[in-house]
């Protein structure tokens, strides 16, 4: 059985898992993106990371697939634009990973378009040869499956949907990233002088899913305004892309029951009836190993 090494470079764990050709997962590793960029140091530990994971395979891997939060250069070798990690902007990734083992052969995607790849050669779902991924977490990424090909715009990096603009003004990552979700919180605080996240240390965003998913009345209405902004943009893209399966996935889709009312209030006030006839909404099915198989995907 063939093997191959999914990379997934998160905003808070880089996650490297061993995985088979059918999508199965043999092992994950998860190391804290802050230490594998310790002391501007990432590529040096990234490459021990690998050394390790490479050495300790079964089987020796040709093939490595590499999931990036950001824009990537159109030859898929350098990172341009990572906006929740910032230092690994103009990093020359694959040079360097190449010159370190030059049998392997390495695949840097954007996450989201990989993870998309990833829920269309192994989600449980049989899904369509048009779809379009959301990924909630960090930054609020887009990956689209047009034509049963990964969709990357003119110049590699199309669908950057976090950075689309929001009613709000500001961008839906700032919205509705882990950061936004946190500031929507705390501005609520005075407003809710019952709510639990009252007692809590160090609030962050998984501490408000968390109220939310045990009926909070603060985290609840965080939810139901999260929901109104995917509304919106998923109106946008769909009128972009003209897809009629969207999946939700990302740490934050886990409150999906919460979001989905205020996003169909919005996907019904904006769309037509041509785009909302058979529209299909659904949370992804690869959960939280969607970036490990979705870098895996790439070596298919
Ligand atoms: C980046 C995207 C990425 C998304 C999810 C955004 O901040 O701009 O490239 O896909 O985060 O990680
Ligand atoms: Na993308």
């Amino acid at each position: 059985m063939k093997l191959f090494l999914g990379i997934d470079v998160g905003g808070t764990n880089v996650k490297v898992g061993l995985v088979d050709e059918k999508g199965e997962i043999i092992k994950k590793k998860k190391y804290p993106t802050a230490e594998v960029n310790e002391g501007g140091q990432f590529v040096d530990n990234f490459i021990h990371i690998i050394g390790k994971r490479l050495k300790k395979s079964p089987s020796p891997i040709k093939k490595v697939g590499i999931g990036i939060p950001g824009t990537i250069s159109v030859d898929r070798s350098t990172i341009l634009e990572v906006p929740n990690i910032p230092t690994l902007n103009g990093i020359q990734l694959t040079e360097s990973l190449q010159k370190a083992f030059p049998e392997v052969k390495f695949y840097l995607e954007n996450d989201a378009n990989a993870a998309a790849l990833g829920e269309y050669y192994f989600g449980e779902a049989s899904l369509p040869p048009n779809f379009l991924f959301i990924t909630l977490g960090t930054g609020v990424g887009g990956g689209a499956i047009i034509n049963g090909k990964v969709f990357k715009g003119g110049e590699g990096n199309g669908l950057e949907i976090g950075h689309i603009i929001s009613s709000s003004g500001q961008t839906i990552e700032e919205n509705i990233g882990k950061k936004g979700i946190l500031r929507s919180a705390e501005s609520k605080l005075p407003l809710y002088p019952g709510s639990v996240l009252h007692h809590i240390e160090n609030l962050d965003a998984k501490a408000v899913t968390n109220a939310a998913l045990e009926g909070d009345p603060l985290a609840t209405e965080v939810f139901r305004e999260v929901g109104k902004y995917l509304g919106e943009v998923i109106v946008s893209t769909v009128r972009i892309l003209d897809t009629k399966t969207i999946l939700v996935g990302g740490g934050i889709s886990k409150t999906y029951h919460l979001l989905e009312a205020p996003m169909k209030e919005v996907i019904h006030h904006y769309l037509t009836p041509y785009y909302t006839n058979d529209l299909q909404i659904e949370i992804a099915t690869l959960g939280n190993n969607a970036g490990i198989l979705g870098a895996a995907s790439l070596c298919k």
